[in-house]
């Protein structure tokens, strides 16, 4: 599989590439946080965000496996090693262990500007290389990231 099979060029679709990957390594850090969240969760809000913490690492499970697969498409192998991950992140681990919800609620809100800035970036990089199908995906994803900033940060009393 090369992107000439899907009509792209293998040169103009590169920066595409690695921006994608790039965007996988620092998903699959907000992955684990969530799922850290999940589970050290303590206080009043328990049965709001434990709940909340799984929908979103859900959804972010399902997002991670869309982003390898449109790297496969695009004819490249996507970064499946956590020290790649860990090597190229942004958005860095955290110690879930004794933090506050509200604590908590920030780190998730911080990582999602962090992921909405490179979704920007995805498409404008996707939009130059002529990739409809990354730019309509990564659109998508962001608009979710996006409502859920609004939700979160309603539900931390912020402006
Ligand atoms: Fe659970």
């Amino acid at each position: 599989m090369d992107a000439k099979e899907i009509s792209l060029n293998e040169k103009e679709v590169k920066p595409v590439v690695d921006l994608l990957n790039e965007y996988l390594a620092n998903y699959h850090i907000h992955y684990q946080k969530l799922r850290g969240c999940h589970w050290n969760i303590k206080g009043q809000n328990f049965f709001t965000l434990h709940i909340k913490f799984e929908e979103l690492y859900t959804n972010a499970q399902i997002t991670i496996d869309e982003i390898a697969e449109r790297v496969l498409t695009l004819g490249k192998p996507p970064h499946s090693r956590f020290v790649d991950y860990i090597a190229e992140s942004q958005i860095k681990e955290i110690n879930t262990i004794g933090l506050s919800d509200m604590a908590m609620v920030d780190a998730v809100l911080d990582d999602m500007a962090i992921l909405i800035q490179i979704e920007r970036d995805l498409m404008e990089a996707s939009d130059k290389a002529g990739d409809d199908g990354t730019n309509d995906m990564v659109n998508k994803f962001m608009q979710f990231k996006e409502k859920t900033t609004w939700m979160l940060r309603s539900f931390a009393g912020k402006k």
